[in-house]
Parts: C-alpha cells; structure tokens; sequence
C-alpha cells in the first residue's frame, strides 16, 4: 500500500448543528447560497439558514435540479461573478452540493464551465463551499467529486479537484424526518453501491479498508432491513453517518476501485432521468456476474462477512444473489424497461453514449470494453 490521505472537510453532526455556519463563515465574507426545488423551504432548513446568516450579506440562488445541469448553472456562475462572491453555502443534497462545486470553480474561469467537465480546462482555483446537507446519500458533503449533466447533449459526466472540497459540512439528521421514502432508499442504495464500488474488486490485504468497508455494509444492509422502523433519531443518525464514511475517501486509500456501476448508471440517468441509486441498482448486479472470475475472491469475502452466508463453491454466485434480493426488499428494481425503445436500441443508446464519453476501458482491470459493457446492458435493460 502507498497513499496520501487527508480529508480536510470539518463536520458538525447532530441535531441543531446549522447554527454553526455562523462561525464558519467569515463575517466579513459575501455569501451565495445555493439550493434546490424548494424541500428547504419547507422543512425549517431554509429559516435555520437565514438566522445563521443574520449577521452576514448574501444573496440565494435556487431551482438547481435533481442531476444538475450546466444550464442551470451558469446562471449562478453569473450571479458569483457579477456580484463578487466569496463564500458558496450549498443547502441540499448531492445535485446541489455537485452544482455548487461546479458554480466554485466556474466562477474562477473565464471560459464555459463545460470544459471543466471535458477537460480542457483543469481548476486551479475555487470559491470556497460549505454544505447543509439533506439528503445522505453521494458523500458529496465531504468529497472533492460532482456530476454534471450538460442537458443538451444528455451528457453526465464528473470532475474531481481538492479545490472544491467543502470546507465544512453541517450534518444534522433531523433535517431527514422530510425525505420522501424513495429518497430515504435512494440514499441507501447509492451508499451501498460508493461501498461496493471500493471494496468488491481483488484483495490486496488491506485489513482496514476491508474491515470498514464491511462495516458500513452491514449498517446499511440493517437500516434497509429495519426499513419499516426508520422513524427515529438512531436509524437517521446512522445512515446519515454511513452515507458519508461510505464516500468521504477512506476506505478508498490505498486499494483498486471500480466505478464501472457508477459510469454506466450515469448514462441511463442522461438518457433517461433514472434516479442515480436506481441507475446503480440496474446495472450492478449483471455487472458482478460479467465479472465474477476477476471479483470472485472479493465477493466470496463480503458473502462470509457481510452476508453470513455458508462457504461452499457458488458463495460468490449467492453473494450476487443477496445484493440483488437487498435491492428486490427495499422495492429497487434490477432491470429497466421503461426506456420507450426495444431492448436492442436502448443497449445500443448506451453503449454509444459511453464510447462518446470515452467510457471504453472501465473497472479496476480495465476490462470492461464496450463488448462487456454491452453483455451487462443485454441483461438489465430488457
Ligand atoms: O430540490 P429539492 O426541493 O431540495 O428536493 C430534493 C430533490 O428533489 C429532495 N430533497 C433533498 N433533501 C430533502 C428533499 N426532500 C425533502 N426533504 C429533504 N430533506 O430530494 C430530491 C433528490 O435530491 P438530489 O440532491 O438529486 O439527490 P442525491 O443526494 O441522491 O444526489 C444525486 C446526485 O449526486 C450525484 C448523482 O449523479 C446525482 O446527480 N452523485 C454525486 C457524487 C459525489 N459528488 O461524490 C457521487 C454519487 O455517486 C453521485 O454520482
Ligand atoms: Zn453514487
């Protein structure tokens, strides 16, 4: 093993913890807060946010979408520049904390903020973010990563830049009691897979790594379980505090990861607005099959580890088996059909969206070509 590990995101948890922002940001700092739809108005967030910033001048963007868009976007990378900001507040979850990452680094390039997205410009500077964050799921509220979706290409793609690291992050479960079901299971979901995405490739001895990892599996795989009895400060508090550990960069160091599931749910998002953690669910179960050889070792682990399951020579099979059966228990479907194609056009939509996208070499071998990238969509979009 050979790493570097910082994480440099201070976190305030717990019940009350908005309040916090007041000392975070620096008084004399001119903040854009930026938000979604409108759940914050709602749910008291917005009102906690306003009195953390009585003391301060800022002004609000909001309307950022589920899968944020550049379109969208610029809009308040306009209003950062024209108006001078200092300090971006980022109030929801992983579409507003990834929209403000971009809007940070956008403001500090002249050029389209795309070319973030492509490459062509690489950030050496941001405004400064901190995150409330509403809705446990992507890690965003502690990572350096976002998506972007440019919705005139139906392009989905990511950036990742210590620049736009939130400098804090404010995490207080209560701000939960007012996520609609299938987010609260979006958010398990998602988590489960960022855990699956880093732990289920080969073995490299890496004890610490692994034995978090299985960790935080075994919470999440209990809070979908104990779904029903959701309605309580624990079960918020842990699946808040699991989403978070399952993406914030630890159990990443120092071992090979995937992204595969990630990569190829990205475009049935674009394509077809499927919710992230759903595009997951879709794509990763045929995914492990197409790979078993290479993860059997891996899977073989987290069946004893995880799942409990007995050896025997199919451990890795069953193993597949209870990740989808997890899914099938929180309702989360394992295949798409509501694509509006035939099966046939809709794998072809895909595979030609990721060979777009450069997306032809993908996993931790590398070995998923467009070939097998095709073999995993012949099975979970029928
Ligand atoms: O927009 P509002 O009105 O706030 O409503 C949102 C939205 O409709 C609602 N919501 C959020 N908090 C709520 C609430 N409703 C009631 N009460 C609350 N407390 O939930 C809806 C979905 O929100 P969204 O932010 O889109 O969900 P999520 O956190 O799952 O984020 C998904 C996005 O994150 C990206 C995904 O690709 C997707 O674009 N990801 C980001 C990652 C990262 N930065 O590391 C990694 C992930 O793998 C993921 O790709
Ligand atoms: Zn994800």
């Amino acid at each position: 093993m050979l790493f570097t590990y910082v994480n440099p995101t201070r976190i305030h948890f717990g019940q009350a913890q908005i309040a916090q922002v007041k000392n975070e940001i620096p008084q004399d700092q001119k903040v854009l807060v930026i938000y979604g739809g409108g759940s914050i108005k709602r749910n008291g967030v917005y009102d906690q946010v306003v009195a953390a910033l009585s003391e301060h001048t800022w002004v609000e963007f909001s309307g950022v979408e589920p899968n944020p868009t550049k379109e969208t976007l610029d809009k308040a990378v306009a209003i950062a520049k024209e108006q001078g900001i200092d300090y971006i507040l980022a109030v929801g979850g992983g579409s507003v904390i990834d929209g403000s990452k971009y809007v940070a680094a956008a403001a500090k390039y002249d050029g389209d903020g795309w070319d973030i997205l492509t490459r062509k410009h690489a950030v050496t500077e941001a405004t400064p973010i901190g995150a409330i964050l509403t809705l446990p799921a992507t890690g965003s509220e502690s990572n350096s990563g976002a998506v972007i979706t440019k919705a005139e290409t139906q392009d989905k793609l990511s950036f990742m830049t210590k620049f736009v690291q939130p400098k804090f992050a404010v995490m207080d479960p209560d701000v939960m009691k007012t996520l609609p079901e299938r987010q609260l299971i979006n958010g398990i979901v998602d988590a489960w897979v960022h855990v699956c995405e880093q732990y289920i490739t080969r073995p490299v001895g890496a004890m610490v790594q692994d034995g978090y990892a299985e960790t935080l599996l075994k919470n999440l795989l209990i809070l979908g379980r104990d779904f029903a009895g959701r309605d309580n400060d624990a079960w918020r508090a842990n699946l808040m505090w699991s989403a978070n550990q399952a993406l914030n960069g630890l159990i990443g160091t120092g071992v090979p990861q995937d992204w595969a599931t990630h990569m190829i749910g990205h475009e049935l998002t674009a394509l077809w607005h499927v919710d992230h953690a759903r595009s997951l669910a879709i794509v990763q179960p045929s995914l492990l099959r197409n790979q078993i050889e290479a993860k059997r070792a891996k899977l073989e682990q987290m069946g004893t580890h995880v799942f409990g399951l007995e050896a025997s020579a199919d451990l890795a099979e069953r193993t597949i088996d209870a990740i989808e059966a997890f899914y099938h228990q929180l309702d989360v479907a394992t295949q798409f059909a509501d694509h509006g194609l035939t099966a046939a056009a809709a794998v072809d939509a895909v595979v030609n969206q990721l060979e777009a996208h450069g997306m032809v070499t993908l996993g931790e071998n590398q070995a998923i070509t467009l070939k097998e990238s095709r073999e995993i969509l012949t099975n979970a979009l029928v």
